[in-house]
């Protein structure tokens, strides 16, 4: 049989050992691959081609995706769903395997919806903030990628007694913010909802000041749009004359060779998704893998189609309580 693999959406590290994994497993069964170029874009415009087991040698330590990604905007119209389904037909695929985010996963449910075509999908995202898994592919060396750029601010910052805001990526996630922030000892991590908490920033340096500390960093989640951490800076030096820094950590975080986390449970969930699509039920099949307590498990895709709550209570006020 034939079987088609895409990444959509944000490139994370990470999507090239699933797509290793998904295609040695097919073919491990006597089953073909196909690659489709540039998620939902490349189905659309027919830009699918096949991979061969040798296609996906020396990429499980590769950043970004080899099959590329794009958001696309005519996936949403079902007149373009119907165009990408007639290009599946006409290379007899029976299955889809689908690494991306929510809106991707959106993608695929509404596809499987008109065409019944089997979809299994890996949450493929650096933000974490998938519904029903505890993980997403990519998102151990975001944070692994932002933690050794942090701390080599601080080195600067405590040389120059500075007080640094760093954004970090996760749009609305609080995911990628708060863990960074913990793991890199900052004082507070400003999640995406937060009007700036400005009063707060201010007790945090006064407190460290009040006992010789002359240097803090603030991590600070991007919102939908980065940049908003110069907001905070023009804030804080005009109601309080504090003087700060700002480092927007940006694509640094998306790039890079994936961490051991990332490659063992992509490569884990890629192999999964095959034995899925080979399944003797696999025409109803409408899943996505997620990771709950480090076991991969398969759960009908509308069941994770929104995103889940990432901001940890617990998480905030135990930087408050670190930060002394
Ligand atoms: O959703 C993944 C993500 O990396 C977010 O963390 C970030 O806000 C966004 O994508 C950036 O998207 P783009 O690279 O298209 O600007």
């Amino acid at each position: 049989m034939n079987f088609a693999i895409l990444t959509s959406g944000g490139d994370s590290p990470g999507m090239n050992a699933s797509i290793r994994a998904f295609v040695r497993s097919m073919h491990f069964h006597g089953h073909k691959t196909y690659g489709i170029i540039r998620g939902y874009s490349g189905l659309v415009e027919n830009d699918i081609h096949l991979l061969t087991p040798k296609d996906v040698g020396n990429i499980i330590q590769r950043g970004g995706t080899i099959l590329k990604t794009s958001r696309c905007a005519e996936f949403m119209e079902k007149k373009y769903r119907q165009i990408a389904f007639q290009n599946l037909k006409k290379l007899k695929i029976s299955g889809l395997c689908v690494i991306g985010g929510d809106g991707s996963y959106n993608g695929a449910y509404e596809f499987h919806q008109e065409t019944k075509m089997p979809v299994v999908c890996l949450p493929g995202t650096i933000d974490n903030d998938i519904k029903n898994t505890d993980y997403t592919i990519g998102h151990e060396t975001a944070v692994q990628n932002a933690i050794e750029a942090i701390d080599k601010i601080r080195d600067t910052a405590v040389s120059h007694d500075r007080v640094f805001f760093i954004e970090v990526m996760g749009r609305n996630s609080s995911a990628l913010s708060q863990r960074i922030a913990l793991c890199t000892g900052a004082e507070l991590s400003i999640s995406p909802k937060d009007n700036f908490p400005d009063e707060e920033i201010l007790k945090l340096i006064e407190r460290g000041q009040k006992r010789g500390k002359k240097s803090s960093i603030f991590i600070v989640a991007e919102n939908e749009k980065a940049g908003r951490s110069y907001d905070i800076q023009k804030l804080m030096m005009l109601k309080h004359k504090i003087s700060s820094h700002v480092c927007i950590l940006g694509h640094i975080q998306r790039g890079g060779s994936p961490v051991a986390k990332d490659r063992f449970f992509a490569t884990l969930m890629g192999a999964n998704a095959s034995e899925i699509l080979l399944s003797s039920s696999r025409a109803s099949t409408c899943v996505a893998l997620c990771v709950k307590n480090e076991h991969i498990k398969s759960t009908p895709l509308n069941k994770c189609l929104s995103k889940t709550e990432t901001y940890s209570r617990d998480i905030a006020t135990l930087l408050v309580k670190l930060s002394v």
